[in-house]
């Protein structure tokens, strides 16, 4: 297996290109799935304090030998905390049994709200003072990002969006690397790959490398510039998901992959999610 790609953010940390994603997992689950990934090789994780499993992330870091500075680990901000945002994050850091995460995210926008500029304000604060090492945003489109940096001067050093085959994003992925804000892909394998992995192109292409359609996927993910954290908690399917370092997709088959971009969201739009 190859060598692990790593980025350099805009604020001169470094984030692992692939991650493991635990949105839906239990705190049970959690615990194996993390084990299973740091044996692996992998060395980020991505969770929320919306997914309700930081518990789980904290018990298996605890457990692991691996020392904390070579993991990376991002939590993320939920909408109805905008005002609140350092309590929040030491709710998070007390479950997560952590003196500092990697990266906190604002998870949504939440436009009707219109308090993110405020989040983004304190996130700043918290990165003064330690508490977090990067701070960056998730699902937010570009009239988000252009008020966050006008009103503070602060570029997120990410912005985390539904990002996939059939949801290529690219005038959102290519304006974030305009402005030097790294593109992180969620749902990167369409939430399972539907309408994706028995498309006949995916098929082609893993005939081609002797690949699975999951790791095509990945790879295009990876060679595209995104950081990807696809999630699984079936043991073989995360061991499959890191092994991607071992070829590239020749540039006639990055390109063909365009093809299959119909514009479809698997998740809600940010211009109108509003929940708290
Ligand atoms: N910021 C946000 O608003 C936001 C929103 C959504 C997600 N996220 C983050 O992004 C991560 C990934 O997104 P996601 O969980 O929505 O979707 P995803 O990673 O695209 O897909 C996950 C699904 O694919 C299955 N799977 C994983 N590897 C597979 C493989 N090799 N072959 C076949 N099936 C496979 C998993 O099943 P098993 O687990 O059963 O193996 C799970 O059902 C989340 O976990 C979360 O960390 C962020």
């Amino acid at each position: 297996m190859g060598q692990q790609t790593i980025i350099k953010l805009v604020d001169e940390n470094h984030m692992p290109q692939l991650g493991l994603g635990v949105w839906k997992a239990s705190n049970e689950q959690v615990v194996g799935a993390i084990h299973t990934a740091l044996e692996v090789g992998y060395r980020s994780i991505d969770t929320a304090a919306s997914y309700h499993n930081e518990e789980g992330v904290g018990k298996a870091l605890k457990e692991s030998a691996i020392p904390r500075e070579e993991i990376f680990i991002t939590t993320k901000l939920w909408n109805d905390r905008h005002l609140d945002a350092s309590t929040a994050l030491q709710e998070s850091l007390d479950r997560l049994q952590l003196d500092y995460v990697d990266l906190y995210l604002i998870q949504w926008p939440v436009p009707e709200q219109d308090h993110y500029v405020d989040a983004w304000r304190q996130l700043i604060e918290l990165k003064e003072a330690g508490l977090t090492r990067s701070i960056g945003v998730c699902n937010f489109h570009i009239e988000h990002l252009q008020k966050i940096m006008l009103e503070t001067g602060v570029v997120p050093t990410i912005n985390q969006i539904e990002l996939h085959p059939l949801m290529q994003q690219r005038q959102l992925h290519s304006w974030n690397a305009t402005h030097h804000i790294t593109t992180e892909s969620w749902s990167p394998l369409s939430r399972g790959g539907k309408g994706v992995f028995n498309s006949p192109l995916v098929e082609r292409l893993a005939m081609k490398y002797s690949k699975t359609p999951a790791q095509i996927v990945i790879r295009w993910h990876l060679e595209c510039g995104m950081i990807v954290i696809p999630k699984s908690v079936t043991p073989s399917r995360i061991k499959e998901n890191f092994d991607v370092f071992d070829f590239r997709l020749e540039k006639e088959d990055l390109t063909a992959m365009a093809e299959l971009d119909i514009g479809k969201r698997i998740g809600p739009n940010p211009d109108d999610y509003n929940q708290l």
